[in-house]
């Protein structure tokens, strides 16, 4: 299953890539910005084909990409009705609202793009994953982070707590209402594909690497706090270029190249990117 050449195929436009490689030594980042919720779920060029792939795994494999914990009811349902009264997603079929929050999941897995991820605040006021549908993971599985504080969800990320711990948790908690706070994350992969769960044992970059083989994965992330419940949605739409585009956008050859030069080893090793990191370099050059 393989769409991701035509998820990248606006690629070209250097649009594509703008602020992805800040020309700084590379760092983690908050680097929000606000876009309407609207903007944000509006379906793309490749929606069909999205859509049908995100079917497909959701009808195969529908524990493993999806999750819910029944104190995600509220935030569900919540971020259900402002979607629908936004046409971003239809009613659900002759039923009530009173429809079953799995149900309602579901329903966003089908008929959005992006990934969604509901969190809520617990006793101690820690963010912690309640529900999910997550057809197009980077390299996590959902079965171990529901139920999970955000924190213990970031943990395998070299620094990441430690560097951006406590602004994420300050923004969480106080971001303004009705819009999409959007930030991306990248990352470099040896296949295309839009799903890399864990147990897909897709292939790694390897040192010998070449350009057609070497994929830039954008997750374009937006957070949308839910007045009513408390609680956030947190989607991910995920885009796939080949290397050849970001070679072609100067700005961006140059910025990945620095990013790649000056990620630690092990923020390099979390990404995947121990053996191909010098080869991709030279790739840039
Ligand atoms: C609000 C600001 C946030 C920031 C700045 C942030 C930042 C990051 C970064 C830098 C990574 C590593 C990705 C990479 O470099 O390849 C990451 C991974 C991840 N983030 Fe976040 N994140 C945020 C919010 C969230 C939220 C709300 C969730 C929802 C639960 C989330 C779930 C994850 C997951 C599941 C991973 C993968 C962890 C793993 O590999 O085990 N993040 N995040």
């Amino acid at each position: 299953m393989n769409i991701s050449e035509r998820a990248g195929s606006s690629a070209g436009d250097e649009s594509c890539f703008a602020g992805l490689f800040p020309d700084v030594d590379y760092q983690f980042q908050m680097r929000m910005r606000r876009m309407t919720v609207r903007e944000y779920f509006k379906r793309s060029a490749n929606a069909d084909a999205v859509l049908a792939e995100r079917e497909c795994w959701l009808r195969t494999e529908p524990l493993r990409y999806a999750a819910y914990l029944p104190e995600a009811r509220e935030s569900v349902e919540e971020a259900f009705g402002h979607l629908r009264d936004l046409d971003l997603i239809p009613p659900l079929d002759g039923q009530s609202d009173s429809e079953s929050p799995e149900r309602i999941l579901r329903e966003f897995g089908h008929r959005l793009e992006p990934d969604v991820v509901f969190l809520r605040p617990d006793a101690a006021r820690d963010f912690r994953m309640v529900a999910a549908c997550v057809c197009f993971p980077s390299s996590w599985n959902l079965e171990e982070k529901i139920g999970r504080p955000l924190a213990e969800i970031h943990g395998p990320v070299p620094t990441l707590n430690a560097e951006l711990g406590g602004s994420i948790s300050k923004f969480l908690h106080r971001m303004a209402p009705g819009v999409a706070w959007c930030r991306e994350n990248w990352g470099l992969s040896a296949s295309p594909e839009l799903n890399h769960h864990p147990s897909r044992g897709l292939p790694r970059l390897e040192s010998t690497v070449k350009l057609a083989g070497v994929w830039l994965r954008v997750e374009r992330q937006a957070l949308v706090a839910l007045q009513k419940s408390g609680g956030i949605l947190f989607a991910i739409r995920v885009e796939v270029f080949p290397l050849a585009n970001v070679i072609a956008d100067h700005s961006a050859r140059l910025g990945m190249r620095r990013a790649l030069e000056t990620m630690s080893e092990d923020v390099a090793g979390y990404k995947g990117l121990t053996a191909a990191r010098k080869r991709v370099v030279e790739l840039l050059a």
